[in-house]
């Protein structure tokens, strides 16, 4: 059980008894701006765009489909493919090019630009994580607070294990495990009944659109990470990952 108490920041010198003082006061009781006792228990991170830089090769392997199939797809258009499934990615890009073609095509289609992201995503090398995304996790995790990975990516594993992250987190949840892709909230609520937490005890990252709506359906606390035009759903949005401190749990 966690608590954040804004009232009895630690005043230390150094930066480390600043951050034990933290860890100390999390354990001890805090209380919300509003003084109603806040619980977080749980941090849901999405992968792509959130960990790491994943999103943009997602981005090069659908432009070079939309490319092929005589169409620019800008970067406007991929925040509509952000955290949607590769399916209906696939439908997207599709309706942006105007273009119709047969169940049977849809698939050689998704399959090719899978083929294509995969081999970008397999030359990346695991410092291409995210600055200060490790630090943020084992903060939280020695906080006592539990920490998943909610992706609508097939490939998450991969990705994880290519990042040599596979151990970072409690419980982790793929686009293999669900029927309904992000704006739906399944995968959230997957992830914090496989982290035993209510949804209400739960902060997602998240960089699309698509999955601040699912966390928000899911009656979670969001942070968005990217534009705070495109995320302003979100209860906060920060620039990068890493730039979030726990301290802010408590202002969400
Ligand atoms: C999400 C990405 O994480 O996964 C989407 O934001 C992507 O852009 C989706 O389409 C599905 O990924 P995959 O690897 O299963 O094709
Ligand atoms: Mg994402």
């Amino acid at each position: 059980m966690l608590y954040l108490n804004l009232w009895r920041r630690p005043i230390k010198s150094s930066r480390k008894l600043i951050f034990e003082e933290l860890l100390k006061s999390i354990s001890s009781h805090v209380l919300s701006p509003d003084k109603k006792s806040i619980l977080i228990k749980a941090c849901i991170f999405d992968l792509d765009g959130v960990i790491v830089d994943t999103a943009h090769y997602h981005f090069l392997a659908w432009k070079r489909l939309a490319d092929e199939l005589g169409f620019e797809l800008t970067e406007a258009d991929n925040e509509r493919l952000k955290g949607v499934s590769r399916m209906q990615s696939l439908d997207i890009v599709l309706e942006l090019g105007g273009i119709t073609v047969s169940e049977h095509n849809k698939f050689v289609l998704a399959n090719k630009k899978n083929t294509w992201f995969v081999d970008y995503v397999e030359r990346m090398a695991p410092e291409e994580i995210f600055p200060g995304v490790k630090h943020l996790i084992h903060e939280l995790r020695s906080a006592g607070i539990k920490v998943a990975l909610a992706s609508s990516s097939k490939n998450a594993k991969t990705v994880v294990q290519l990042l040599h992250i596979q151990n970072e987190f409690d419980a982790l949840v793929d686009g293999t495990m669900v029927a309904n892709s992000k704006p739906h909230p399944e995968i959230f609520l997957l992830a914090a009944s496989k982290l035993g937490v209510k949804p209400e005890e739960c902060i997602v990252f998240e960089d699309a659109e698509a999955g601040v709506e699912a966390a928000l359906a899911a009656g979670m606390k969001c942070v968005g990470v990217g534009s705070p035009l495109q995320l302003k759903a979100a209860h906060k949005v920060i620039a990068k990952t890493g730039e979030f401190k726990i301290r802010e749990i408590a202002n969400l």
